[in-house]
């Protein structure tokens, strides 16, 4: 009905002065869904203001106090999880359940944010100089966590809601500022979670929500001076911001080509199921899905059976309906789905399905015999393709692993546990799954990548205690 959303900033519903908005395509019909605001430069000079304004007075704000603020943005947003999951569906496709989950996770994970920060905040440290040598015991100095300032939250498409909050909480709770520059896709389910923050009651300019697009405003948000550090996900745009920002912390998570190293006396059935719920669940679209199974030679046929019987069984759909496989989030990223998959076609890889795309919906594909010069062997499709490698050896599994750009997560699956804590041993990734698929949660697990998969480590405590700072103060005794 040509209604453009509102942006939120000064704890207010706005309407750009630009006069011009950003159009959400709906994935699935491929026709526009909602409009945003399309934020100017000076709108964002002035959330940043009052973002620095707002965070003085909420650092003085007791801690219990932030929590049980917290504590209601958990209720409200349970409250409306429907509103929002609907978002989520005509946004990004996401399948009608997972979209609820997505909300019920992530009201869970602001509860569990001011528990845990309420915890790790209060406590802080306290040494004496006499252990340093020619020091006497004539210092003594106190650390406490001060908040960094403002920070600055830019999530992906695939959880707009959850990894919104997953950095507004700790953020909030640790007494920073926070702006949010929500995806495009998924603006609108961000902009409804940032009202259950201010149904809450957070004072005025705490927590804003800029919407825009990314060649406006993107370089001028991340590149601002007020802006004190970023938590970043998403593709390859972090590698341009981590060039581009200031001196500031980041944290940063861009992705994953997580391996599932299947040997000869691994469960095949347990491994075949999680291939399907790893490779497969939001069509692919997850940075940690399992994006190339690396599988023994003597038993990878067994296992490309068992998983395509399991393949023919997954409806394709719409998400309304609640299918397993969902239209990708867009046009571009189906045309890049399609050329890896052509890619391997050409150089001879064994197709277990064959190839289908209706607009953004992708069939699901399972690639056996993939080889190393296919694209497909090591680029993220973000889709529902996966790539079977058979392997003679475990270290040629694991010389897959490690010549990846990526380092996100990895899995493998044994009867050996022995065999498992080598291997696990051996893998450069961020974290390593024994005999299950890949995944984030849960979401006080420390959460990281190594080389282009991301900087710093994320989870609940790690992303509170990555929010502040040491502050110390020695008092010198006479
Ligand atoms: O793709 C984003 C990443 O954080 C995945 O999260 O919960 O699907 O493992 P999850």
């Amino acid at each position: 009905d040509g209604e453009v959303y509102k942006y939120y900033s000064e704890g207010e519903w706005k309407i750009s002065l630009s006069g011009k908005s950003v159009e959400i395509i709906n994935p699935t019909t491929r026709k526009t869904q909602y409009k945003v605001q399309a934020c100017t430069q000076e709108e964002v000079n002035k959330v940043l203001e009052s973002a620095k304004i707002a965070q003085k007075n909420w650092a003085k704000i007791p801690l219990w106090k932030r929590a049980e603020l917290l504590h209601k943005v958990d209720v409200i947003l349970k409250e409306n999880k429907h509103p929002i999951a609907e978002c989520l569906v005509k946004e990004v496709a996401k399948p009608a359940k997972d979209a609820v989950t997505e909300v019920v996770r992530s009201g869970d994970l602001v509860s569990y944010c001011a528990e845990e920060g309420v915890r790790v905040l209060a406590e802080g440290s306290f040494l004496t100089s006499d252990s340093f040598p020619g020091n006497e015991r004539s210092k003594f100095c106190m650390v406490s966590k001060i908040p960094l300032g403002v920070v600055l939250a830019i999530p992906p498409f695939n959880y707009p809601v959850n990894l919104a909050v997953s950095k507004i909480a700790p953020a909030l709770i640790a007494g920073n500022a926070l702006v949010l520059k929500p995806p495009t896709q998924g603006a609108v389910a961000a902009l409804h979670m940032v009202h259950c923050f201010h149904m809450a009651g957070f004072p005025k300019g705490l927590i804003s929500c800029i919407t825009g697009k990314g060649s406006e405003i993107g370089d001028f948000l991340t590149m601002h001076p007020a802006v004190n550090c970023i938590s970043f996900t998403g593709g390859d745009t972090g590698i341009e911001i981590s060039k581009k920002a200031g001196m500031i912390p980041l944290q940063m998570e861009l992705g994953g080509k997580d391996v599932c190293i299947v040997l000869e006396d691994a469960d095949l059935d347990l491994v075949a199921t999680n291939i399907i719920k790893g490779g497969f669940s939001y069509s692919g679209q997850r940075c940690t899905a399992v994006k190339v199974v690396l599988v023994m030679e003597s038993v990878a046929s067994d296992l490309v059976e068992k998983v395509n019987a399991m393949v023919a069984k997954l409806t394709v759909g719409r998400p309304e309906d609640d299918c397993d496989i969902t239209p990708v989030v867009s046009e571009t990223s189906s045309n890049y789905i399609e050329e890896l998959v052509m890619d391997a076609k050409q150089k001879g890889v064994t197709m277990c399905q064959e190839f289908k795309r209706e607009g953004n919906l992708i069939w699901p594909l399972l690639l056996d015999n993939v080889r190393a010069d296919m694209r497909i062997a090591w680029e993220e499709p973000f889709g529902p393709v996966l790539p079977v490698i058979r392997i003679k050896s475990v270290e040629e599994g694991i010389e897959h692993c490690n010549g990846s750009n990526y380092g996100l997560q990895g899995c493998v699956f044994t009867r050996d546990i022995n065999k498992a804590m080598l291997i696990s041993d051996a893998m450069e990734t961020g974290t390593v799954q024994i005999n299950s698929a890949p995944a984030r949660g849960p979401d006080h697990f420390p959460f990281q990548g190594l080389r282009d998969s991301g900087i710093g480590s994320q989870g609940i405590t790690n992303t509170i205690n990555m929010m502040t700072k040491n502050k110390s103060t020695v008092l010198n005794l006479p």
